[in-house]
């Protein structure tokens, strides 16, 4: 059967991206890694593309209309059926996120909608929250709202800085990033106003990233 063809779009270190990458590596794995944006030329994602045989695009575009242009440009030529953001750091032209609505997916180092924005792990440490992790979810205009497809949870232990507490949730951003957007590849997902429905539910990957479920 034809994988899933997936655009990632990210701004930097792309590790995210190389977990995607890895997942689909796999010929089992129900999507592929299609094509690579980044609207920062020196972004570390781009040479794990390159290594990873992906095609890849720099849109250095200041104006937000103009990359939403290019960017979707390059995504329809490259026929790609969903959006991964991955580390984007930009705000997207509404125009654009309405088009790919319910096409387009975000992972944020938080459970939402706790601590959405910039920092969420120093929001997670001031606020003295004993636990955080990490979200992927439908994308919609405003920045980190959107239906939630899955979350992993992990503690906030009390010698915790902002990198260690970091590092730890990017651990398992690099585990549940991949098992969400297969769920999405498998058709699985349903969208019913805010909330999203696992049909055959939940995967045993999933819930074993969350001991409490
Ligand atoms: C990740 O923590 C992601 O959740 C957030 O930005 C970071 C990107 O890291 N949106 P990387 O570029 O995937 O390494």
């Amino acid at each position: 059967m034809a994988r899933l063809r997936v655009g990632v779009l990210i701004s930097g270190r792309g590790s995210n991206l190389q977990a995607l990458i890895d997942a689909a590596a796999t010929p089992a794995y129900p999507a592929e890694i299609a094509l690579v944006i980044s609207n920062r030329l020196e972004a570390q994602g781009l040479q794990r593309a390159a290594q990873a045989g992906v095609p890849h695009e720099a849109i250095p575009a200041r104006d937000r209309a103009a990359f939403a242009a290019a960017a979707d440009a390059a995504l329809r030529r490259h026929r790609i059926e969903l959006i991964a953001l991955a580390g984007f750091m930009r705000l997207l032209d509404t125009g654009f996120v309405e088009a790919w609505q319910d096409r387009m997916v975000n992972i944020h180092p938080s459970l939402l909608p706790a601590f959405p924005g910039l920092h969420p792990q120093r929001q997670a440490l001031l606020a003295g929250a004993r636990f955080s992790g990490c979200t992927v979810h439908f994308v919609r205009p405003e920045m980190d709202t959107g239906p939630i497809i899955a979350q992993a949870v992990v503690p906030v232990r009390d010698d915790d800085d902002e990198e260690r507490l970091a590092a730890r949730i990017l651990a398992a951003e690099h585990q549940l990033y991949p098992l969400a957007v297969r769920l999405y590849a498998e058709g699985r997902l349903r969208i019913g106003g805010n909330r999203v429905t696992v049909a055959g539910g939940m995967t045993a990957d999933i819930a074993a990233l969350n001991p409490a479920a």
